[in-house]
């Protein structure tokens, strides 16, 4: 029989047909190796003739509830996973190490166990007696998890087909190995059939299996993008280690929709459910100040007001900086760009900074119109309206175009005591909630009647 080869790129998870000693796709050198087949063909306990067997996409017998779905009772969770768990799924949450990945998923194994549904949780990085040492100190000692300190998967996989869970945490997927692969856990192979081990013995005993995987310092899940595709849920777990929040935010969900967030705060006793972020994200603002604009923003399914800064400085000869945390750094240019060839307001010769305050990463469009204001009112040293938002897509034309959610974004703006809002001209505003809306057609209205400059 002939034999299929394929080599993998343990640094970008590329697949290649032959072996080389650089990878194309990434250019690293000597990380390429051979994957091991993954087993594969009929099963041998005859349980697949059924499996693969067509039936008619109408056919809705027997299998095909509508999902029913278990909850944890942690709102921030239950929410993310678009709505609670959906049994016989799998899920990944990538993070770096030190994020809280552990902290989460003990407190969600309990959460569920109190709520009934059983749950294993796996360390393959801690001993049972650190486990429940952790869990005695964040107040989980008498929940009913069950615990297992162990990374032979073959183990792990004839426990849970004797305990049968409901849900099994899996800490993590790079501890884990299977002794039919020849290579150390953590390597791309290992990560890869483990994942793929596991989540075919998930689907087929209707157990859900939450991975748990460490992200490399390029923002991808070593060992990697494959196991992304091979899950149902991808969550990563994301914060500043300096800052105390921490968002889980959906990437990938087949059950949900994709970039819901959940926010956590990390404390002496573990994490903690943010129920009204926004509150949160402003909480450490000073008063108006310049260089400063509150975006209202959409997160998922729910607002979620932020602070953008700004700081603009005279920069040494010929070295402007542009520097941008929580925001895309091409997005920026463009604005720059457009504020000076539209407006007639450069920022050559100037030192940029832009930050958005509490560690969210913000990727809507619709910030356009509060980084913009933000910049300007570094630039001409002017506060904004005290008490505004602000929200709107820029084009490259300089014209503000209106973004979805008007609303939603304006009440959530009001029910935070803000009392005014500048939003592009055409956006469909309803009755505002008692909000001034000032509604302007271009960045170069903005520029006149809010900074009088321009
Ligand atoms: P952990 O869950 O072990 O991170 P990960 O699994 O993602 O590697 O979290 C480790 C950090 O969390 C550690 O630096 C200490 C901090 N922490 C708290 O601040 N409070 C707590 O109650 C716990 C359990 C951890
Ligand atoms: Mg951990």
């Amino acid at each position: 029989m002939a034999k299929d080869l394929s080599f993998t790129c343990a640094n970008c998870g590329a697949s290649h047909a032959k072996w080389s000693g650089r990878c194309e796709d990434c250019g690293a050198w000597n990380t390429i190796s051979e994957d091991v087949p993954l087993a594969a063909g009929p099963s041998k306990k005859g349980l697949g003739a059924a499996r693969g067997t067509p039936v008619p996409l109408g056919d809705l017998s027997s299998e095909d509830r509508p999902l029913a779905r278990d909850l944890s009772g942690m709102g921030e969770l239950d929410r993310v996973l678009g709505g609670g768990l959906v049994p016989a799924s799998a899920i990944l949450v990538g993070g770096d190490p030190g994020i809280g990945k552990s902290t989460l998923l003990l407190q969600a194994a309990a959460a569920f166990a109190n709520a009934g549904v059983k749950a294993i949780y796996v360390s393959g990085e801690e001993a049972a007696s650190q486990v429940r040492l952790r869990a005695r100190r964040l107040g989980l000692a008498q929940a009913p998890v069950q615990l297992a300190a162990e990374t032979n998967l073959r183990n792990i996989l004839t426990t849970l087909e004797k305990e049968k869970p409901a849900l099994a945490i899996i800490d993590s997927i790079q501890t884990m190995w299977l002794d039919t692969v020849d290579s150390a856990p953590g390597s791309v192979s290992q990560v890869r059939s483990v994942a793929h081990e596991l989540t075919v013995f998930a689907k087929r005993h209707g157990i859900s299996v939450i991975l748990v995987g460490h992200v490399t310092k390029e923002g991808q899940i070593a060992g990697p993008r494959v196991v992304e595709h091979m899950v149902d849920t991808v969550l990563y777990f994301e914060g500043e280690r300096g800052h105390q929040f921490r968002i889980l935010r959906a990437v990938k969900n087949r059950f949900g929709p994709a970039d819901e967030i959940g926010v956590f705060e990390m404390t002496g006793d573990g994490l903690t459910e943010v129920a009204n972020p926004s509150a949160l994200f402003l909480s450490d603002r000073e008063a108006a100040s310049p260089g400063s604009a509150v975006f209202a923003g959409i997160e998922g399914t729910r607002p979620v007001l932020c602070e953008i800064q700004a700081l603009v400085s005279p920069a040494p000869a010929g070295q402007a900086r542009r520097s941008v945390v929580g925001w895309d750094g091409s997005r920026l240019a463009m604005i720059l760009a457009v504020l000076e060839a539209r407006c007639g307001i450069p920022f050559a010769g100037l030192d940029v900074y832009l930050n958005v305050a509490g560690g969210l990463r913000v990727s809507e469009p619709a910030a356009d119109l509060a980084v913009a204001a933000a910049l300007l009112s570094a630039r001409e040293d002017a506060s904004l309206p005290r008490q505004t938002v602000v929200f709107g897509e820029i084009s490259l034309s300089g014209t503000l175009r209106p973004v979805g959610q008007t609303e939603t974004r304006l009440k959530e703006a009001a029910k935070l005591g803000f009392e005014a809002a500048i939003v592009p001209d055409r956006s469909k505003t309803g009755p505002a909630a008692g909000m001034k809306v000032q509604k302007m057609p271009d960045l170069a209205a903005l520029v006149g009647d809010v900074f009088g400059a321009g």
